[in-house]
């Protein structure tokens, strides 16, 4: 959001170039910009309303926490792990949600100890641990009940979670979200709170969600539930030509949808965003290393991270730009393979990448809209180390998260 480009060519954000964030920090390097952050949540609160969630998967440390926490977000954590950070970020634990398809008596004594908002059931077993637990409960823990409405959203096969065949939740065609809600009120150290839905991530087509939000409106109506979530997935462009829908968008669409069903004007309707926050808040700063051109095949450009950094284009075939941030407006007729230092082929930065011909070693390339699902799911793998996180505003950095020394990964050794 603060990008600007200087009248030289460098690109700047946060009012910090970001070549000499490279040099002062080393590279990889993730470069999250604030003021974009803290604007995605503000527009989240303002399209869904203070019960809205941020889906802490997409990209969580304490800093990120917080941030979302004072901008008026509640926060998903789906894990034990997620849960622990929240909490010792300051979060209010009333401001949490916990999810999971398989919670483990640990993760559900402990959120139940510590009085988080909600708690997701997504099985009949969580149901049973529950039964068990909340006898010990200092109050009813507040829970919604994960139902699957059979919908296909247009995703990746590997995030879509909408449809019958999946390990989330309670089928409504079925009835065994009927049976889960009939459950669940008979339990009197719980209390039912209402339903909630996920049908996939990185969602572009706002029909998808209409879909989804006509057969939860259907089933909910009767129940005479206060709470309706539709869970995560708005889609965010990573790719030149591409475009997503706003928040507002996505809550007037499903708002309509749940009120064409009978959906109670007072149900409180939320959503739980993730990458809509953070995927484009990032860009992340790479040095090049080698280039290697083969006659009448490509041109390999290869930076000092790779699939440890960002696995996407490897899990999913993901698509990103790239650029060099010392001329950002250059013209990018070259066409390469970016790739990492890992020992795979399948260690793609950018498949198809354009880049200017005076691409030169030691050069920062920058790939941008990093933010969602990098960081969180990097590894150490072939022991390369984390890269750091800054958060940028207002002419400062400050590290958030800081990168991984050599020792530390001797840490864990025994
Ligand atoms: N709520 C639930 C219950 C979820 O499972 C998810 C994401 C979200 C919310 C947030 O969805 P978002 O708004 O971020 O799309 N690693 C994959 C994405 C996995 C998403 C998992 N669940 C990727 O890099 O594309």
């Amino acid at each position: 959001m603060t990008a600007a480009v200087e009248p030289g060519g460098q690109l700047t954000v946060g009012g910090l170039r970001l070549v000499d964030l490279a040099e002062q920090f080393g590279t990889p390097l993730f470069v999250y910009d604030e003021e974009h952050l803290r604007a995605r949540c503000a527009e989240a609160v303002e399209a869904w309303g203070d019960g809205v969630a941020y889906a802490t998967k997409a990209f969580l440390c304490r800093a990120m926490a917080q941030l979302a926490h004072q901008e008026g977000m509640c926060l998903d954590v789906s894990t034990g792990g997620e849960l622990h950070v929240a909490l010792r970020a300051g979060v209010a634990p009333e401001r949490l949600v916990l999810h999971g398809n398989n919670k483990s008596a640990a993760e559900l004594a402990r959120a139940i100890e510590v009085g988080v908002g909600r708690i997701i059931v997504d099985s009949f077993d969580e149901i049973d641990r529950l039964r068990v637990l909340s006898v010990e409960a200092p109050a009813p823990p507040k829970v919604l009940v994960r139902v699957t409405p059979g919908v296909e959203a247009h995703t990746h096969e590997f995030v879509r979670t909408g449809h019958e065949d999946t390990k989330f939740g309670f089928s409504i065609a079925s009835g065994a979200a009927w049976r889960a809600v009939e459950e669940l009120r008979s339990l009197t150290g719980v209390d039912l709170a209402g339903i909630h839905a996920h049908i996939g991530s990185q969602v572009f087509d706002v029909s998808s969600f209409e879909q989804a939000a006509e057969i939860l409106g259907r089933f909910f109506s009767p129940l005479g539930l206060d709470e309706l979530c539709v869970g995560g997935g708005l889609g965010v462009a990573y790719v030149n030509g591409e475009s997503a829908p706003s928040q507002a968008e996505w809550a007037e669409a499903v708002r309509a949808a749940c009120r064409a069903e009978g959906v109670a004007p007072t149900t409180r309707i939320t959503a739980e965003p993730g990458r809509s926050i953070v995927a484009g808040a990032a860009i992340t700063l790479y040095r090049v290393g080698t280039v290697k051109a083969l006659t009448d095949l490509r041109t390999y450009v290869a930076v000092d991270g790779g699939m440890s950094d960002n696995p996407r284009p490897v899990l999913y075939g993901s698509g990103y730009e790239a650029f060099l941030p010392r001329e950002a407006n250059a013209e990018r007729p070259l066409g390469v393979r970016v790739v990492g230092k890992h020992c795979e082929t399948g260690d793609i930065v950018v498949p198809e990448a354009w880049l200017p011909s005076d691409l030169a070693i030691g050069d920062i390339l920058a790939t941008p809209v990093t933010g969602a699902y990098g960081y969180s799911m990097a590894s150490n793998y072939n022991k390369v180390p984390r890269p750091p996180v800054l958060f940028v505003a207002d002419g400062r950095a400050r590290v958030v998260v800081r990168g991984e020394t050599l020792d530390d990964l001797l840490r864990l050794d025994t």
